[in-house]
């Protein structure tokens, strides 16, 4: 893909330039063209590439400038070097700039072009030409949007678009990493009717949403215990209370906020909790027996954010802007105080798919090396538990990095950029393990946890160091506890004593409190 950007300028002065000052502009356009906007562009670029005044022209008090680039010192970023010399030459003449107006600012992308490609709806955008081989865009932008990098981050926008597409039913990418032996097939019905028949769960109110009895709990909890005493706490992971409301604030650096949007659970605030405003409300709903949605609506704000989806995001304000010891490092937490919720439209199914589940999060960080090695003892550590203790038949596979998936990026197989910062094999190591469990019901896999090395993704993004300027590091681990139970039921069943006996003593007498008549 080709880009070439251009744009005409208009610098209006608090007076009129005189022909000593024109002099100047004169001699300011030639040194921009020739040295300042050729700092820091590799030698040996060509020429067309790099940003320089076209054409010039000064009238009363403004300077009229077209400026076209390739995609080095990109015409915006020669206007604002531009800016800052001339501002000093004309200084001198008692010249101040009055401001910047951005009459034109064209962008054009040449290359293969896919079929139904969409431009952005963006209010940037004047007005498009859209080729085979060509995208010609005519921007609306003001000096503040080109500081902002608007042209660039359009330019990434419709190249990620393009990209998306080329790769487009691809699908994602998965490597198999180790497979357990197959188990004899003890069950094969589908657990979550089965918990149903004995009311071990029973729908929820809202969609997607169960309400597990004693009996499914008496699991969780086990399973829980499971996950603490075998991996937590041996290494060292210490609990926390992470957020479940999170706000854009959160979702625009942990970066949900380029793609989540279908899936999320909005929240919103009233306008005011002034009783008055909302009578109206109560009183239709005590005359009509319905609650006025629309009339809520129209008194809310927001939304402010959403319920939490990917748990670990909210943890990560409590460090923000800190730079960590090294003698604290790494640092290993981990959540387990609420739920997670998606808006899994069709994809409901049992307790495995879900719009509200219960998860476990697993959360370090420290220096590359810390954090690959951490993730390696958590692998080493599940391995143990689900051969030994859960028995199941299970394997595990490198996939999409959950982070990507969630961002609605689209995964070409190659390491996320920018993490080779260090001199071991890390980069490669970024990325998600996803475990997967046999379900003989269906003769299909279910993704029950994962593993994942996230670079320096969030550090960065929440702008976190560490002593010595090392490159920061993250990984998190999320532990499905409906997943879990799902996958253990579908393979050994509802019957206790079919059940490894670790798990029986950990669960005990499945408690049956209801009866129904
Ligand atoms: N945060 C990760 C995810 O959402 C692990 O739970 O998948
Ligand atoms: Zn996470």
């Amino acid at each position: 893909m080709f880009v070439r950007f251009a744009l005409t300028a208009k610098l209006n002065f608090n007076n009129e330039l005189s022909s000593d000052a024109k002099n100047s502009v004169e001699k300011t356009v030639t040194e921009s063209n020739t040295v300042l906007f050729k700092k820091g562009v590799p030698k040996g670029t060509q020429e067309r590439e790099i940003g320089r005044i076209t054409t010039w022209s000064v009238e009363e008090n403004t300077i009229y400038l077209f400026i076209e680039s390739g995609t080095y010192t990109r015409a915006h970023d020669a206007l604002f070097r531009f800016k800052k010399q001339i501002t000093t030459a004309l200084g001198k003449f008692r010249l101040g700039l009055r401001g910047i107006e951005i009459s034109e600012y064209q962008i054009n992308l040449s290359g293969e072009i896919p079929d139904g490609i969409r431009i952005p709806n963006l209010p940037f955008i004047k007005s498009y030409d859209l080729k085979s081989n060509e995208i010609c865009l005519d921007l609306k932008v003001t000096a503040a949007d080109l500081e902002n990098k608007v042209p660039d981050r359009l330019v990434k926008l419709i190249e990620e678009k393009i990209q998306a597409m080329s790769y487009g039913g691809k699908g994602e990418h998965w490597d198999l990493v180790f497979a357990s032996k197959p188990k004899p097939k003890q069950f094969t019905r589908d657990p979550t009717e089965e918990m149903v028949n004995r009311n071990w769960i029973r729908h929820g109110a809202s969609r997607g949403q169960w309400i597990h009895g004693p009996q499914s709990v008496q699991l969780f909890r086990a399973f829980e215990q499971i996950v603490i005493e075998k991996i937590i706490r041996p290494l060292g992971f210490s609990e926390m209370i992470f957020p479940k409301l999170t706000p854009w604030e959160v979702w625009k650096r942990s970066g949900h906020a380029k793609g989540v949007y279908p899936e999320i659970y909005y929240v919103c605030t009233p306008k005011t909790r002034d009783p008055t405003f909302w009578e109206d409300v109560g009183d239709f709903f005590k005359v009509t027996g319905e609650v006025p949605i629309d009339m809520i609506r129209e008194k809310m704000d927001g939304p402010i954010g959403g319920l939490c989806y990917a748990q670990c995001p909210s943890f990560w304000p409590f460090i923000q802007g800190e730079t960590l010891a090294t003698a604290s490092l790494p640092i290993k937490v981990f959540d387990r105080s609420g739920t997670s919720h998606r808006y899994e439209s069709g994809g409901i199914h049992g307790i495995e798919r879900v719009d509200e589940f219960h998860r476990i999060e697993i959360v370090w960080l420290g220096t590359a090396e810390q954090t690959v090695e951490l993730a390696d003892k958590l692998h080493e550590a599940y391995h143990q538990v689900f051969e030994e203790i859960l028995e199941l038949e299970w394997r595990c596979a490198r996939v999409t990095p959950w982070f990507m998936a969630q961002e609605g990026m689209i995964d070409t197989g190659k390491a996320p950029q920018n993490i080779d910062t260090c001199a071991c094999d890390c980069g490669k190591r970024v990325g998600t393990t996803d475990y997967e469990a046999y379900l003989p019901y269906s003769d299909s896999w279910l993704e029950f946890q994962n593993v994942s090395i996230n670079g320096d993704k969030y550090p960065k993004g929440f702008n976190v160091k560490i002593q010595n300027n090392e490159p920061c590091w993250s990984g998190c681990s999320g532990v499905g506890l409906e997943r879990w139970t799902a996958a253990f039921l579908a393979q050994k069943g509802l019957d206790i004593e079919a059940w490894p006996d670790k798990i029986v003593k950990l669960v005990g007498e499945p408690n049956e409190i209801f009866k129904f008549l």
